[in-house]
């Protein structure tokens, strides 16, 4: 049996506060900041609908229901495009809404990632489901989530997605413990342990897990039995963690490109490399990097008087 046929379901968890971008996020779903003119959960989701994922299920909170509205029919603006024969525009504010069926789960206060990856329980059942973060916004072909996918096929057991990340900055991630000598990135390779937030010096390994993981149903009942750990919050790295200690799961390095749109620095790059990606958008902006690039970028006080940073000026 074809086990990855089996896979429809993606949980999505965007029910997290979104600290890094106050005070954007106080009012507006961090996912729902646009990179041009989409916001980022809909990158997520056009990767889900491209590897055949077509139900998903997103973990909400308090404060997301744009992103409801987002993936929803908006009648009002149809009729307003449609009479103005505005048939581009009314391609585009349908088309998130066909991307998938989409069903939704609150997650009363924001515990964990591996508390609401447990609230998708019910709706996911005793199949096989894929986990994406919306943090982790990826160009690649095939699609980053496809790519798990295809793994999960070859062994029908949990798969989740890692990169290299220099040593100093693993202590913002889960880290996983490989087989000596083994390398993700020529395959699939057995975890034998996860720790959340390492100290560089404790680290196991440099290969780091990333918002892309394909779950076996048994997490949830690790989950369960799964307390606080790293911060206060339930997390989904100590639940892969029992996972290993059973012998259960892989992990992979995808290839492609990856943005961490979850911090400013990350958001600003997806944002600058898929305009330059644009060829509408490429011209200009490439013509404004290069002049910001070749401007003297020191700050005023240390360039002297009249000294001058750069940018389009004006009188
Ligand atoms: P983050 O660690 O990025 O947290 O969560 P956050 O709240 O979104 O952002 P910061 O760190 O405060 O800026 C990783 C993913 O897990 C989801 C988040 O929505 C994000 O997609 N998450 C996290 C939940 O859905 N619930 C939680 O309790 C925690």
């Amino acid at each position: 049996m074809d086990a990855a046929a089996e896979v429809r379901k993606v949980v999505i968890p965007v029910a997290g506060l979104g600290t890094r971008f106050l005070p954007a996020t106080k009012s507006l779903p961090k996912e729902m900041l646009p990179l041009l003119t989409k916001p980022t959960i809909q990158y997520i989701v056009e990767e889900a609908a491209a590897s055949g994922l077509d139900d998903v299920l997103f973990v909400t909170g308090r404060l997301k229901r744009a992103i409801e509205d987002h993936f929803d029919l908006l009648p009002s603006m149809e009729v307003h495009l449609a009479s103005r024969g505005r048939e581009d525009l009314l391609q585009r504010v349908r088309e998130p809404a066909a991307l998938a069926s989409f069903h939704y789960v609150r997650q009363p206060s924001p515990l964990g990632l591996g508390d609401a990856v447990l609230r998708a329980r019910h709706h996911v059942g005793r199949a096989p489901f894929a986990v994406m973060l919306a943090d982790d916004v990826y160009v690649a072909d095939p699609p980053a989530i496809a790519q798990l996918l295809r793994a999960y096929r070859e062994a029908a057991r949990s798969v989740v997605a890692v990169t290299r990340v220099p040593r100093d900055e693993v202590g913002r991630y889960g880290v996983v413990a490989l087989p000596p000598g083994a390398d993700p990135a020529l395959g699939r390779v057995a975890a034998l342990a996860f720790v959340e937030k390492p100290r560089p010096e404790a680290a196991p390994s440099e290969w780091a897990v990333v918002g892309r993981y394909v779950l076996e149903p048994e997490i949830f009942e690790i989950l369960e039995r799964t307390g606080p750990g790293a911060g206060g919050e339930v997390q989904l790295t100590d639940a892969l963690n029992e996972l290993a200690r059973r012998g259960r799961v892989d992990v992979l390095a995808v290839s492609g490109e990856r943005y961490d749109v979850g911090e400013p620095i990350g958001f600003v790059e997806a944002t600058v490399a898929l305009a330059l990606s644009d060829p509408e958008l490429a011209p200009r902006l490439g013509r404004f990097l290069k002049g910001l690039l070749s401007a003297d970028l020191r700050p005023a006080a240390a360039r002297g008087p009249g000294g001058s940073a750069g940018g389009t000026g004006c009188a």
